[in-house]
């Protein structure tokens, strides 16, 4: 991770965020490590715990707290017992509870939040301290968002189920940054895309991207696969269920455990049964089967390894960038974005990471 790796080194020297207890929430994995260890780098000290249920990498965990990282399970934690200065959420997970008992967290300088389902809940929430939104820029959401997260929800389909995905339909509830990147690499591999949108505008654009738009019902009922990647809860619910083919794959790749309606698919269950790792075939009562993935979590991070590192050093750039402004700075209290100045210059540290010179390429063209 070059990027992170230079942030590293920049700040190593004068630790610009000494005295600052740091709580972070997002997903323990090998790449969140590194971000974890840039920030001790910048003298902050850290507690951490796994963004969900399925991602949490223990060896990682355990050579954090080699390293003086207090890290936690998502059931243990309690941030009443952090006390911290400086919060890095995933979902809004932290932030919600804090802003539920603001009185709770008297030190709390600044909060960060990376996904795009928990910015839009920070806007909802309207916090009475500050938050910087590290998602809404061209590095996460075109990086991360769509190529990454492209990449790793159709990894982690064929890690789990060890399918042929040439002609298969494979059909994408939402076409936002996730579902455009879902479905990009899902036709990649020879897939018949089929794409269900919410608004005309989405519809528009991925009818002209190439892509089959339909109703949910209509787009369930051709289903070989069916990958939800929207960030709403009860996308897929009873109606949608009653329409898969028997044998359909159902999966989410959006940041909520609740895109897939868990109660209707137990009501119609008659009998569940692991038959791979990250495979739970439910054998309905009216006959059908189909068989949901990684229990309707991220599949990605959990039949997957997640983005790749690559992906997530941008990612973390920005989040370290952030993390370091609010060690400096005192936002106001409220909602605020990342500067274009600092999605201009993660990409040029990406692009420098990986020998790309647009300058003297410009300068070339004639
Ligand atoms: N798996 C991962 O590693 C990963 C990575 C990045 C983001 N995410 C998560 O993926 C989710 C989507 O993120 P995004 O950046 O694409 O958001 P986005 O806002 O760009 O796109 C979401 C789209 O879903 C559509 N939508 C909402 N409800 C729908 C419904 N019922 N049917 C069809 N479409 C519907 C919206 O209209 C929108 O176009 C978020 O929860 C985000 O946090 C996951």
């Amino acid at each position: 991770m070059p990027v992170l790796d230079g942030i590293q080194r920049e700040v190593a020297g004068h630790r610009p965020l000494a005295g600052h207890r740091i709580a972070g929430c997002i997903h323990l994995t090998k790449k969140t490590g590194v971000l974890v260890e840039l920030l001790l780098a910048a003298g902050g000290e850290v507690v951490w715990t796994g963004g969900d249920e399925v991602s949490t990498q223990d060896e990682i965990a355990a050579a954090l707290r080699d390293q003086g990282v207090r890290v936690f399970g998502w059931r243990g934690m309690t941030t009443e017992e952090v006390g911290p200065t400086l919060v890095l959420d995933n979902g809004a997970r932290m932030i919600g509870r804090i802003a539920a008992d603001r009185a709770a967290f008297p030190e709390l300088v600044a909060a960060t939040e990376k996904t795009t389902e928990g910015s839009r809940r920070v806007r909802e929430l309207a916090p009475d301290f500050p938050v910087l939104l590290v998602n809404d820029t061209v590095t996460k959401l075109e990086v991360d968002n769509t190529l990454g997260t492209g990449q790793s929800t159709l990894d982690g389909i064929l890690r789990a189920t060890g399918m042929l995905l040439a002609g298969k339909r494979f059909v994408v509830f939402g076409f936002g940054h996730v579902g455009r990147g879902v479905a990009m690499r899902a036709a990649g591999l020879g897939a018949r895309v089929i794409v269900t949108c919410r608004s005309a505008r989405t519809a528009v654009r991925a009818r002209l991207s190439g892509f089959e738009v339909m109703s949910p019902v209509r787009a369930a009922a051709r289903a070989d696969i069916l990958c939800t990647a929207t960030g709403y809860p009860d996308v897929v619910t009873g109606r949608e269920l009653d329409a898969l083919p028997t044998g359909a794959v159902l999966c989410n790749t959006g940041q909520s455990v609740t895109e897939i309606n868990l109660s209707d698919l137990a009501k119609r269950t008659s009998r569940a049964v692991r038959i791979r790792p990250h495979v739970t075939r439910h054998l309905l009562h009216d006959g059908r089967h189909v068989d949901l993935l990684s229990g309707g979590g991220l599949v990605n991070l959990d039949a997957g390894e997640g983005n790749p590192s690559e992906v997530m050093d941008v990612t973390y750039a920005n989040q370290a960038l952030a993390a370091l402004r609010l060690g400096r700075e005192r936002l106001s209290a409220g909602v605020h974005e990342l500067t274009p100045e600092q999605d201009e210059d993660v990409a040029r540290r990406k692009l420098e990471a990986m020998g790309v010179h647009i300058d003297r390429e410009i300068a070339a063209c004639p």
